[in-house]
């Protein structure tokens, strides 16, 4: 593969797309980062194409000349997945920007990927529909890079992830063919599942140029609380039994003390208060379309906490209270990055296990010399475990963190849990695969990844 394009290939793309081939340095550097901690790979040119049509040029082109393609959205991820580690050029989605069909009679939506995700819910709540995955950066995430990572969020925990909703997809494959994957409807037993296999797959396997959703109708009535718990153990205590009385929350997020103080300060919220004998939260949510209900599943819920000692819980009394505690809740993880270089992890295990990865989340740390932020989708056992550098030496944090991280994920998988539940593998987490995997199930993948991609241009270095 060539990494840095010659003569004849930037003649090419000047052609196709005139100013829309970007080769300044500035822009080159400027999408050379997502999200993902502090990495930087500019690759050798920027492509903003703006038709299926071009993708397809771009994709039959760079086949034919070996040349490394990364497809990126608004580049928010969290681990490396539309980071041009090989150089090579890198397509930005961003001018698919449209919302081509609201279908209501239908309650589906075909939308192209650059479309920022709230923007989406936005136009389809208008119409009493709803799309409920909503990551954190859902101001200005992709809706293209949520199938891709096949992103989660707070809302999962009742309506599922983004899977849960792709009915169908256009995909330019890496030797420039355009497919769809599927139908536009609710069931289909026709073939492999291709929509499925394009969802979450990183980039490796195809550009999505349209994406055919699922909605449902929006409820009309949430209610939200933060629980206060003298001990982080009992918080994700909680948790299980909540499901167990019979409630499933529409969220049930845990906050670690750190991870809400480091926030207040990082938005200025000073009306939330915190006292110091409060270790972790919970921030629970019901909806639906009756109040009464609601209010009968917060008095199940009462009467679950009364067992896990709990302090004073404070019900938002206001839309502007609501957004208060959920900006709190999303904000977490921009905060801890304003604090120290830190890395992420996206532990998940099954819900009632919860408690016990905390625990090993805080004694591998005290093992290791590491301190840890951890929040996250406690619902679905997904915890967020943020490990910061502080004053840690770069010797440690370079050969010793890895150790560390390999005996969380191996202590992970033991409990029936996996490596990421909605950030993605991309860079960061490719090294510690085989502890998800055994060798032949990989092979497997990559055998995949060969049959879409036989040269091994799309997305390269990624996921394997
Ligand atoms: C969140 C992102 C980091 O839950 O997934 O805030
Ligand atoms: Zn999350």
């Amino acid at each position: 593969m060539t990494t840095l394009l010659n003569e004849f290939q930037i003649a090419f793309f000047s052609e196709l797309l005139a100013e829309r081939f970007i080769t300044i340095p500035d822009q080159r550097i400027e999408y050379g980062s997502d999200e993902t901690e502090d990495y930087n790979f500019p690759p050798s040119a920027v492509l903003k194409p703006i038709s299926v049509e071009e993708v397809s040029e771009i994709m039959k082109f760079c086949f034919k000349e070996g040349i490394p393609v990364t497809p990126a959205g608004a580049r928010t991820g969290l681990s490396g997945g539309a980071l041009p580690t090989h150089g090579g050029i890198l397509i930005s989605m961003e001018k698919f920007n449209r919302i081509l069909e609201i279908d209501e009679n239908n309650h589906q939506v075909t939308t192209e990927p650059g479309v920022i995700t709230q923007v989406l819910q936005d136009a389809v709540k208008e119409k009493g529909l709803f799309y409920p995955p909503d990551p954190a950066s859902k101001g200005s995430c992709f809706i293209g890079g949520n199938v891709s990572e096949n992103s989660g969020g707070p809302k999962a925990v009742k309506y599922g992830v983004t899977k849960d909703y792709v009915l169908n997809l256009e995909v330019v494959l890496p030797n420039g063919e355009i497919i769809w994957t599927g139908a536009n409807v609710l069931k289909n037993a026709t073939g492999y599942n291709l929509t499925q296999l394009i969802v979450g797959s990183e980039g490796t396997l195809g550009i999505i140029t349209k994406i055919v959703l699922k909605l449902i109708p929006h409820p009309t009535n949430d209610m939200l609380m933060l629980v206060p718990f003298f001990d982080a153990q009992k918080a994700c205590e909680a948790v299980a039994a909540i499901f167990k009385a019979g409630i499933t929350p529409s969220g049930l997020e845990f906050m670690e003390r750190d991870a809400l103080i480091w926030t207040k300060d990082f938005i200025g919220e000073s009306s939330i208060a915190i006292a110091d004998n409060h270790q972790a939260h919970l921030l629970i949510e019901v909806d639906g379309f009756n109040q009464d209900q609601l209010m009968l599943e917060c008095e199940k819920i009462l009467a679950v906490l009364e067992k896990f000692e709990t302090d004073e819980i404070l019900f938002a009394d206001s839309e502007a209270q609501k957004n208060t505690l959920w900006s709190l809740r999303r904000k977490v993880g921009e905060a801890v990055k304003s604090q120290s270089i830190y890395k992420e992890e996206d532990t998940v295990v099954p819900r009632y296990e919860l408690p016990k990865l905390l625990f090993h989340v805080k004694e591998i740390g005290r093992k290791y010399g590491f301190h840890s932020v951890c929040y996250g989708h406690a619902g679905d056992g997904n915890l967020h475990v943020n490990i910061i550098k502080g004053d840690l030496s770069d010797e440690k944090w370079e050969n010793e963190l890895p150790i560390a991280i390999r005996e969380l994920f191996t202590k992970v998988v033991k409990l029936g849990g996996t490596i990421s539940g909605e950030h993605g593998i991309g860079l960061v987490q490719k090294p510690y695969m085989d502890i998800a995997f055994p060798e032949f199930t990989l092979n497997l993948m990559r055998e995949i990844k060969r049959v879409f991609d036989p040269k091994g241009i799309l997305n390269p270095g990624k996921i394997f």
